[in-house]
């Protein structure tokens, strides 16, 4: 939070702080993704039987992805558009609909929380309802490399 301040602060003195600034960015962007990519993973390695159901893990997933998520859109400020090669420009110009493809995750992650897939075959369909999430938000706003 300093640090951003502080980024933010400097953003209007050097050009080159910026561009740091605006790295950054894409760092949270990236490192956020894989957070949330590792909890479904975690979870895949049950749902195909790779690991033994644990009702630890799978909360701990979806909490992550829960408040990942919730972080997420706040890592496309104005004036970043260039700080990640995998984000589109439709974020920025459609910023509620980036918002809402988020928010649903979100939603489908804390309603699976509140009610805890409670086996193999729920992880499963947990997995089905996330994986859709993922796919909608990034079909509209994450650039195909
Ligand atoms: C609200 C939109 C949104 C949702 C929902 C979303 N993603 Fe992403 N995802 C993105 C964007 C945008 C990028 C590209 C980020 C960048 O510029 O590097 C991305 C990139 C990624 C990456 C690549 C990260 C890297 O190494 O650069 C992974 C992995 C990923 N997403 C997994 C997932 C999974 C799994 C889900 C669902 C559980 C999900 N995402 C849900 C928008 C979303």
């Amino acid at each position: 939070m300093m640090k951003r301040i502080l980024a933010a602060t400097a953003l209007c003195l050097i050009g080159a702080v910026a561009t740091a600034y605006a790295q950054d960015e894409g760092a949270n962007r990236e490192s956020t993704m894989k957070k949330i990519g590792g909890s479904m993973a975690a979870m895949a390695a049950i749902a195909k039987g790779e690991k033994p159901y644990d009702a630890a893990v799978v909360q701990a997933s979806l909490t992550t992805i829960s408040e990942s998520i919730k972080a997420f859109p706040g890592y496309f400020p104005a004036g970043t558009e260039q700080a990640s090669d995998e984000s589109s420009p439709k974020i920025w110009e459609d910023k509620a609909g980036f918002e809402a493809a988020a928010a649903k995750l979100a939603t489908d992650a804390d309603a699976l929380l509140a009610q805890l897939p409670a086996d193999q075959a729920a992880v499963g369909g947990a997995l089905g309802t996330l994986g859709k999430d993922c796919a909608a938000c990034h079909q509209t706003y994450r650039l195909k490399k």
